[in-house]
């Protein structure tokens, strides 16, 4: 009986999961999220057709919280980049961004594939409730050349990548693993 009721339970609550997950503002989350990546894409490309991965780091060091920035502006979401594995200082995730990734890691690894992996929630923090959504941002072929494992770095890029980032950690992923996501807020 017990079982019984937890199957139900468990139902209704895979439904309410699914249902708010069609609401508008996941759709504009989505939207919003998914805007900045292939612009950045796009830059990463022409900078490293120019001048090689070495020289598009300066380009994703500057560029990318600058795009992130603007596309704040523009929709009214805070917009920002994590990962559990972090190469930016700044790119710590929070607990509700941790167990997101986790949650996305645990996915990539059971098979699924990544390119839609997101979470949607409103979440009260210190009596403010926010609207909270992520997605995840799979490594692809392109990304290797600054955070695959360490024969497919140039010597070129590994100096650069430590003299800009001492600490960094994001290095040593395979084609198909999760970088980190992005990840955006807003107060309801
Ligand atoms: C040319 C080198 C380069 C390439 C190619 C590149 N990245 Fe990065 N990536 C960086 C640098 C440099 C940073 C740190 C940027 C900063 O200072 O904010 C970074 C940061 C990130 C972050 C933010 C979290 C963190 O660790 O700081 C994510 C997520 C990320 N990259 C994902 C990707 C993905 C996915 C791809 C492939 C689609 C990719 N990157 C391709 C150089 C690169």
């Amino acid at each position: 009986m017990k079982r019984v009721l937890c199957l139900v339970l468990t139902t209704i609550g895979a439904q309410l999961a699914l249902a708010q997950n069609n609401t508008a503002w996941v759709e504009e989350a989505r939207k919003v999220a998914t805007s900045v990546p292939p612009k950045l894409l796009k830059v990463l490309n022409d900078e490293i057709a120019k001048g090689g991965h070495e020289g598009a780091i300066g380009v994703c060091r500057e560029k990318a919280p600058q795009m992130a920035k603007a596309a704040s502006e523009e929709s009214g979401w805070m917009i920002r980049r994590v990962s559990l594995k972090n190469r930016n200082p700044k790119a710590v995730p929070d607990a509700w961004e941790r167990a997101a990734l986790e949650e996305f890691d645990r996915r990539a690894a059971a098979g699924e594939k990544p390119p839609t992996f997101e979470k949607a929630e409103v979440v009260n923090e210190g009596g403010t409730s926010f609207r909270r959504y992520m997605r995840a941002l799979p490594v692809q072929e392109i990304c290797l050349g600054c955070h695959g494992p360490a024969d497919k770095l140039t010597d070129a890029v590994k100096a650069k990548l430590k003299a800009s980032y001492p600490e960094d950690r994001g290095t040593g992923y395979k084609l198909g693993d999760i970088r980190g996501a992005m990840t955006i807020k807003k107060a309801m």
